[in-house]
């Protein structure tokens, strides 16, 4: 078993180009299957989710070639509309395909998905929409089974959580449906808008993305086509708190800074200096972070769920106190337990977690929890006094590519030891 060894105390500079956003990507990828031929994703990232996903459309009889950051998907050979159970425990956005594959072929038969461990991750919110759409769903030991051949009608659909994936399930489904799909409550996350950019560029008629109201006219013929895929937030603010918790100046590239507006006013707060540009933002540190006023996370624009995680790695080293409330997953500290073994002073209580800067955190041999926790104990490592280590580094390879690498080139002690 791997793991990242880190001395900590060095601080980060220099610039980063981020890689394409894994949350874009993977219903992007699903979305190809709406039309025959060949479709070129451009700023793929390499990880394991995206491998995961590779793997399914295969399964599905489509072709998937990579080739550096772009990766090729022929669907032609479409022959398959079920997913075995093995593919979909390994992430939760493979319920995705239910969409698309109904859009298609009229049919899906798949389990539930798995994904990272946050509390208890229905998805009553996706068969409620799909149903509403004429989809017959039924349930059979632990399998879906989806019928929607000539039945899928466009109808008005709301969703009283602003869920992304039952947001993407439904604007996937709705291409294949005849007549206009409206959904309400719609969630407005970036990915959500980049979703939508891949579809027009497919020929579908979907607007409204970004705003709690999405339209689709179903029924239009779609064709492969070539995108590009927006940068990663998440990775962004993640090299971004690193270099908060550890000091340093650091740039990142390739992501509009609007979509880290609530990270950055945090960390601005906390006493880092911030500049941004069209595509980048950098961070200067001032020395160590002050505690901010309460961070709650919340669907997009609030602060995001994400990123939780990580800003709370940076500023349990701080110096000050933080009120978090994670509002969005009913288990998602996690990282707690393992953030107390570098000394940390976190009390939690039912959503809310009470930060306690101790000035310093200390090494510790701590474990990945799932993939945000993973990258949290990463970013408080750089920061800690002495050598930690870091484990169970499949969490971290589903979001990050060569984040130990990219950490190197800002002068990061960072080792992976196989
Ligand atoms: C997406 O998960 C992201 N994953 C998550 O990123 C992210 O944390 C989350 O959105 C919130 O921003 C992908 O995009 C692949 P939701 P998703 O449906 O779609 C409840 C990461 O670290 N809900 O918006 O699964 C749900 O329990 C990951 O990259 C229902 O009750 O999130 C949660 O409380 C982890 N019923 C809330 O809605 C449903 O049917 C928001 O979940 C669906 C969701």
């Amino acid at each position: 078993m791997s793991y990242y060894e880190i001395t900590g105390g060095r601080s980060l500079s220099g610039s980063l180009a981020i890689h394409g956003a894994k949350n874009s990507v993977l219903p992007i990828l699903a979305a190809c299957l709406l039309a025959s031929g060949q479709s070129v994703i451009q700023n793929c990232p390499d990880l394991s989710d995206v491998s995961t996903t590779l793997d399914i459309l295969r399964l599905l009889g489509c072709r998937a070639d990579r080739e550096g950051d772009t990766v090729v998907i022929d669907t032609t050979g479409l022959t398959r509309c079920d997913i075995p159970e093995c593919l979909m425990r390994e992430m939760r956005s493979s319920v995705i395909f239910l969409g698309a594959l109904l859009a298609r072929l009229g049919e899906a038969e798949l389990s539930y998905p798995g994904g990272c461990e946050l509390g208890p991750r229905p998805i009553d919110l996706h068969l409620t929409a799909l149903r509403a759409l004429g989809a017959e769903i039924m349930e059979e030991q632990g399998v879906l089974c989806c019928q929607g051949r000539e039945k899928l009608e466009g109808r008005e659909i709301y969703l009283p959580i602003p869920s992304v994936g039952a947001t993407e399930n439904a604007m996937l489904a709705a291409c294949g449906c005849a007549g206009v799909t409206t959904i309400v409550g719609a969630a407005q996350e970036p990915e959500i808008i980049d979703l939508q950019g891949f579809l027009q560029a497919m020929g579908a008629r979907v607007t409204g993305a970004g705003t709690e109201r999405l339209s689709i006219e179903g029924g239009a013929p779609l064709h492969p086509a070539q995108y590009r895929v927006m940068g990663d937030r998440i990775a962004a603010v993640t090299y971004l708190c690193a270099a908060a918790a550890a000091g340093g100046e650091v740039e990142v590239t390739g992501v509009p800074p609007e979509t880290l507006t609530a990270v950055l006013s945090c960390l601005r707060e906390a006493g880092c200096t911030l500049r941004t540009g069209p595509d980048w933002a950098v961070l200067t540190s001032c020395g160590p972070l002050h505690g901010i006023s309460t961070v709650r996370t919340a669907p997009y624009p609030g602060f995001p769920t994400d990123a939780q995680a990580i800003l709370m790695a940076a500023l349990a080293g701080g110096e000050g106190a933080t009120l978090f409330v994670e509002n969005m997953f009913d288990s998602r500290y996690r990282h707690v337990d393992e953030l107390r073994r570098m000394g940390a002073d976190i009390r939690i209580a039912g959503r809310a977690a009470m930060v306690s800067g101790v000035g310093k955190l200390h090494e510790a041999a701590v474990r990945s929890t799932d993939l945000r926790g993973g990258a949290a104990l990463v970013v408080a490592a750089l920061a800690a006094e002495g050598t930690s280590q870091v484990s169970e580094l499949r969490h971290i390879r589903r979001g990050y590519q060569a984040l130990d690498r990219n950490l190197r080139t800002l002068g990061a002690d960072i080792r992976q030891i196989p």
